[in-house]
């Protein structure tokens, strides 16, 4: 399952692509808001692969590793997987971009064409990006890329308080499209 936009290929990650997930996750910027997500060695990237890897062999979709079109060299991931959020499946948004990259529209670009995929193929699920309160950028993407902010639904994440953004949550209470960010 590929996806591509203007500027982006989005493509399955391969077991090549462990040096890039080592690489953008142990550079520190890009896990200032979510530590716990970042890595340190080879083997702790090599089991994130697996973990990625895995759920695409279970549903044929996941976190893809995503290039420009004229580069071999991949500037970031982005992807959706099934978790579990309370009494729910949905699907988590994920976007990490090496910081060379930031700053052009690139998170966005890549999050809208996967939003707007997911709505499409999998709509029983809700799309859920899980982002701490001081992370404004990934809070513009998630926004960008159609989510509505989503006070009723924040609560504790693996690195403190998250703010959800949503698509697809049913029941949205009236007021839910007053965006905040
Ligand atoms: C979040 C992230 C993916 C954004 O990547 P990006 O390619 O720079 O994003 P874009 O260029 O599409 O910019 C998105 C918006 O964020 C804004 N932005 C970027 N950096 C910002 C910052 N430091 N503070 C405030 N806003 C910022 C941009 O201006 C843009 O908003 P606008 O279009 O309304 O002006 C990137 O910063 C990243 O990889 N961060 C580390 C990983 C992470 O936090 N992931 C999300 C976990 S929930």
């Amino acid at each position: 399952m590929d996806l591509d936009t203007a500027r982006l290929s989005l493509r399955r990650p391969a077991a090549a692509d462990v040096d890039a997930i080592l690489r953008i996750h142990r550079d520190p910027r890009t896990c200032t808001h979510n530590p716990s997500d970042a890595l340190a060695t080879r083997n702790e990237a090599e089991a994130v692969f697996g973990r990625w890897d895995h759920h695409w062999q279970r549903f044929g979709f996941g976190y893809w590793v995503v290039r420009r079109h004229d580069s071999a060299m991949p500037v970031g991931f982005a992807g959706v997987k099934l978790v579990r959020f309370g009494e729910r499946r949905v699907l988590n948004l994920f976007y990490r971009f090496a910081p060379p990259a930031w700053g052009h529209g690139l998170a966005s670009e890549a999050a809208t064409a996967i939003v707007a995929w997911a709505t499409e193929a999998l709509p029983e699920y809700a799309i859920l990006a899980r982002v701490r309160p001081d992370n404004v950028a990934s809070q513009r993407v998630a926004l960008k890329a159609g989510l509505v902010r989503a006070p009723h639904l924040d609560g504790p994440g693996d690195d403190g308080l998250d703010w959800i953004f949503t698509s697809g949550w049913p029941n949205e209470p009236a007021g839910l499209h007053d965006t905040q960010s």
